[in-house]
């Protein structure tokens, strides 16, 4: 695996397999990578000739600097799993190579940016929109992978796609759960094992959803999704949604569009998001 820290590497490095007519796919992450990154990187490589996998723990999309401070870096240990599964390239830049100036610029993300985890984490996609439009500005990849556990983001960077007319087809991968039903995430590595026990509701309660949606209403199945969250101290629920796929507004009726809930809450200090279609 090739490992690169600058624009120019970078650029350079990648143009030699574009003029041989080869395909290239981009994983961007922030690292701390789990089964769930590595699910993207092997799709990336069944689909692609040449799999460029970035990390860097972008400053710009985190609201609270103890959040960005205590975010998990092992890199060696990332650097590891790459190699293991034949990752090509992997793009390690530092801050400074990626926000050189005092940037002033942002990308208006619209709706998006307010519902959801944009009211509860304001300006996170403005940051998320604004690494990625440089990281696919500079990979120039043919296909991106990204999780559907963070859907909200999907639909955020489906859009970035359609205004710039990037000429990127984007491809979201499932959720990838561990045994319990927990989402794979990096900011699992910072539940201890009682908490990680607890976590499992998040799933229990999507499943719940999805299992009798078509036994409640709306404003019912809301009521009861969010009993799970009420018992134990240590759990604290900031929203739980049923939405349209592809809006993310609100429903309230199950005949007027698809449905997926998402869910976002605390458990002990760690945040954690999850989400599953109802259809
Ligand atoms: O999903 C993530 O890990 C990040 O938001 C991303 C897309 C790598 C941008 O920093």
């Amino acid at each position: 695996m090739k490992i690169i820290k600058t624009k120019l590497e970078l650029s350079n490095y990648l143009n030699t397999f574009r003029e041989l007519g080869l395909t290239i796919g981009f994983v961007p992450t922030m690292g701390a990578l789990h089964q769930g990154h590595l699910s993207l990187l092997q799709q990336c490589k069944l689909k692609c000739n040449v799999s460029v996998v970035s990390i860097f723990v972008n400053p710009t999309q985190f609201n609270h600097p103890n959040d960005l401070l205590g975010y998990p870096k092992p890199i060696e240990q990332d650097i590891e799993l790459l190699t293991q599964l034949g990752c090509d390239v992997l793009f390690l830049p530092e801050v400074a190579e990626m926000y050189p100036n005092d940037e002033q610029w942002e990308y208006h993300v619209g709706d998006l940016d307010y519902l959801l985890e944009g009211e509860f984490r304001p300006g996170h996609y403005r940051g998320v929109t604004q690494i990625v439009y440089k990281l696919f500005n500079l990979v120039e990849p043919d296909f991106a992978f990204f999780g559907q556990k963070d859907y909200q983001q999907f639909l955020v960077i489906k859009k970035l796609i359609a205004d710039f007319d990037l000429k990127i087809n984007l491809v979201a991968c499932a959720i990838i759960r561990e045994k319990n039903g927990l989402a794979m995430s990096s900011r699992n590595v910072r539940l201890n094992a009682q908490e990680k026990e607890k976590a499992q509701l998040i799933y229990q309660s999507l499943l719940f959803v999805k299992e009798n949606y078509a036994h409640y209403e709306i404003d019912e199945l809301l009521d009861k999704a969010k009993q799970f969250y009420l018992n134990d101290a240590d759990i604290k629920l900031e929203y739980f949604s049923i939405c349209d796929q592809e809006t993310l507004e609100p429903i309230t009726a199950k005949n007027i569009s698809k449905g997926i809930a998402l869910v976002a809450c605390f458990v002990g200090e760690t945040r954690l998001i999850d989400n599953m279609m109802l259809d």
